[in-house]
């Protein structure tokens, strides 16, 4: 729960205004009128990142396309893009592969593998539609065995350390002696549930199973120090949490697994370059393919920069619970609303749902997809509707402020 002590001190950057001066760097969060609540979805890009990215399609142009120039600078841009990637989370820009998004970097870690028939993989019962659709595929291509574990159950539980230890044994419940390797995601993108990663780790570790993580709402929430962590893959997006554009995203693969893994779509990218092919290179562009939009790249850098102008990853993690824990009290003071997780939030996902036999408002009876879609054209606030659970989930960020939450949560309370 928030300390009286601790969210005065949020209260008192929102007075100091340095949040305020922050947030004027992002241009979306300068349209008059609009509050925005679909970090998880895809995060704001601040104006310097959007420049760097208009710059550099022109800056190729100008080099020579495909030119000796322009293929260098390329290739300094990708240099220092894993090298930035890599100080967040302080491990070697070697254990990084440059994607895409999250699910290729889930599809790289699911496919790494030489699963044989009646193998076993664990999923949580909370995992996104696209990692299990690629699940689904390793299962019928090698005959092995999907598990799930009830995480739905747990959201409740009591907190002081249980919830972790309960998360954790239930999971080691779940392990069968074929069970190679655990696919879950470090926050819940459905509950906002964080989950003990360190410690399933080494119960997994313990067992010989690999842990490959999705990471899609924990970069740019969770301060995260990888090393320490100990997963075999940790895949995420960069425009999400981290305000970054589209279209770029990283795995991290632990150094101890690297060799007894094989990609599955390869190119150019993972060779050495040296006869006779394929021998592949001893980084994580082991498992990159071929050309990609390097131009993004540099906008990246700026958004890890500028989030870290304004505070270290603790700091934003600390922000990020106050403002999200604030807006789960006051929608929990709502009769009408009740929030998804009962333990107060540990990361920015809020999700709650609209009580309709207790509301009288013909909006509220509408289902979530339409009251989410009514929010953002009706009155520029914008969150998403999830289908499982059917919710509402409200993305808080460090660059959220006070005033938002107060926005959103006087709209919900109309809907009594
Ligand atoms: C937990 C989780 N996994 C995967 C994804 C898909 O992300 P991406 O589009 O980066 O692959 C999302 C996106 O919302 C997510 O929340």
């Amino acid at each position: 729960m928030i300390s009286s002590a601790a969210f005065s001190d949020t209260l008192k950057r929102d007075r100091d205004i340095d949040i305020l001066t922050h947030r004027s760097h992002f241009p979306a969060l300068g349209i008059e009128n609009r509050t925005y609540f679909n970090y998880g979805g895809q995060g704001v890009l601040c104006g310097a990142a959007l420049d760097a990215i208009a710059k550099n399609f022109h800056h190729i142009e100008e080099l020579g396309c495909f030119s000796n120039a322009a293929g260098d600078w390329m290739m300094a841009e990708y240099e220092a893009t894993k090298a930035a990637i890599a100080q967040e989370f302080q491990v070697s820009p070697s254990t990084i592969t440059l994607t895409e998004n999250t699910t290729v970097g889930c599809n790289i870690a699911l496919w790494a593998l030489d699963w044989q028939q009646g193998d076993r993989l664990l999923l949580s019962d909370c995992e996104h539609p696209g990692i299990i659709a690629s699940a689904v595929q390793i299962q019928k291509r090698f005959g092995i065995k999907i598990d799930y574990f009830p995480l739905t159950n747990t959201r409740n539980s009591s907190a002081n350390g249980k919830d972790d230890e309960l998360v954790c044994e239930l999971l080691v419940q779940h392990l069968q002696p074929k069970t190679r390797m655990v696919m879950l995601s470090h926050v819940c993108w459905n509950t906002g549930q964080v989950l003990p990663l360190k410690a399933i780790t080494k119960a997994c570790h313990d067992r010989h199973v690999l842990v490959a993580v999705d990471a899609a709402q924990s970069v740019g929430v969770l301060p995260l120090n990888l090393e320490d962590i100990a997963a075999d893959f940790y895949a995420f997006t960069t425009h999400k949490w981290w305000c970054a554009p589209l279209g770029l995203g990283a795995l991290y693969i632990r150094p101890e697994v690297f060799d007894e893994i094989e990609p599955v779509f390869v190119g150019w990218r993972g060779l050495t370059g040296k006869n006779p092919i394929p021998q592949w290179r001893k980084d994580g562009a082991k498992f990159e393919v071929a050309s990609s939009t390097y131009a993004l790249y540099e906008a990246l850098r700026i958004a890890i920069a500028h989030a870290n102008a304004w505070g270290t990853q603790q700091q934003r993690y600390e922000r990020i619970c106050q403002l999200s824990q604030l807006l789960w009290q006051k929608l929990n003071a709502l009769p009408h609303i009740s929030c998804v997780r009962q333990l107060p939030p540990e990361s920015g996902l809020v999700s709650f749902t609209i009580d309709k036999e207790l509301s009288k408002n013909a909006i509220a009876q509408k289902p979530h997809a339409l009251i989410a879609k009514h929010l953002e054209f009706e009155h520029q606030i914008y969150i998403r509707a999830l289908p499982a659970p059917d919710c509402l989930r409200a993305s808080v960020h460090y660059l959220t402020t006070t005033s938002d939450i107060d926005r959103l949560v006087s709209m919900i309370e109309t809907f009594a």
